[in-house]
């Protein structure tokens, strides 16, 4: 089992690598593929998880197909036999995990919805009563459930920085009133939907990250959706407010990365095997779970 690291498409111009998909131009659309990359403390790390882009692709087709009637999706195809000929010689490396989808004018904010407090969240909490200047009951705690899910923007970081919350008002001057409304209503609507399937496979979407875009057609959901990547999971069982909860997908990378003290500072280290097998049978475990059926990868 090798993990795939980097693609390479020959002549099909290549827009960029992020931390874990590579973005290519198909005529006038795009191709985004993920590979088996994974990031920890920002950092890509030196070390894959075999399947882990296939796994991830897969997930976020099973939601763009459950929530289809709430929102139309950048999706055009993710069958390689239907991408143009030129890509098809790429099979092996484009095979369950890449999407031909819409090019859109992406909105520059990223649309984040919280049912629970963490990451961010909780550390503007801590220190200003607030996420993105909405006030919150005092006494939460870490991985509190907040009383409704709420919408809490932040800016679209370049490269690798840390993305900034921000404020309702400061998307409406950026965006107008009513479009900062309706994506405010299409994130949250997205979430509620998608918190109760979870619920339902026994998993908590404590937060979770959405890019919208428009197209002739109107604002459509783009990017990847609901991925342990874009979301943050917690085992319901395990859900335990009062401090940092386990993450679903990345908790034994993290606590290898503790164990060996890494000081967060490239170059980011390769994993034991026993730790990429581990997190790739999370993984599957989250695939299985969301989505009750096998990836067969
Ligand atoms: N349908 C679309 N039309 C245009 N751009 C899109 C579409 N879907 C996604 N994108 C953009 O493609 C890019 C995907 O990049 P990707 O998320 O892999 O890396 P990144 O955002 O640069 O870094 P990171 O790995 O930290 O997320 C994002 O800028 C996203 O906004
Ligand atoms: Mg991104």
């Amino acid at each position: 089992m090798t993990a795939l690291m980097t693609t390479n498409l020959g002549a099909t111009p290549l827009l960029g690598r992020g931390k874990v998909r590579d973005l290519y131009a198909v005529n006038g659309d795009l191709l985004l593929v993920a590979t088996d990359r994974i990031s920890a403390f920002d950092y890509v790390l030196g070390s894959g998880i075999p399947d882990k882009g296939k796994i991830l692709t897969q997930i976020s087709l099973f939601w763009f197909d459950l929530l289809k009637d709430l929102v139309p999706n950048h999706l055009i195809t993710a069958d390689v036999r239907e991408f143009p000929a030129a890509l098809r010689v790429y099979a092996g490396q484009l095979e369950g995990r890449s999407m031909l989808v819409k090019r859109a004018a992406m909105f520059p904010v990223e649309c984040v919805a919280r049912g629970y407090l963490a990451g961010s969240g909780w550390k503007e909490y801590r220190t200003a009563g607030s996420v993105c200047g909405i006030r919150l009951p005092a006494g939460l705690q870490d991985g509190s459930r907040l009383p409704e899910p709420i919408f809490t923007p932040a800016t679209k970081a370049e490269g690798g920085t840390h993305d900034e919350n921000i404020s309702f008002s400061a998307v409406e001057k950026q965006l107008g009133a009513a479009q900062s409304a309706e994506l405010r209503d299409l994130t949250l609507a997205i979430y509620s939907r998608a918190a109760a399937h979870a619920k339902t496979c026994g998993l908590i979407l404590a937060d979770t990250k959405f890019e919208f875009g428009k197209t002739a057609e109107g604002v459509i959901l783009a990017d990847e959706v609901l991925t342990p990547d874009s979301s943050r999971f917690w085992d319901g069982n395990t859900w335990k407010p009062g401090g940092a909860q386990p993450s679903f997908d990345k908790q034994f990378v993290r606590d290898y990365l503790e164990e060996i003290r890494w000081n967060k500072q490239a170059p980011a280290p390769a994993l034991p095997d026993v730790v990429v097998e581990r997190t790739r049978a999370k993984y599957l475990e989250a695939f299985r779970r969301l989505t009750g059926r096998d990836i067969g990868a």
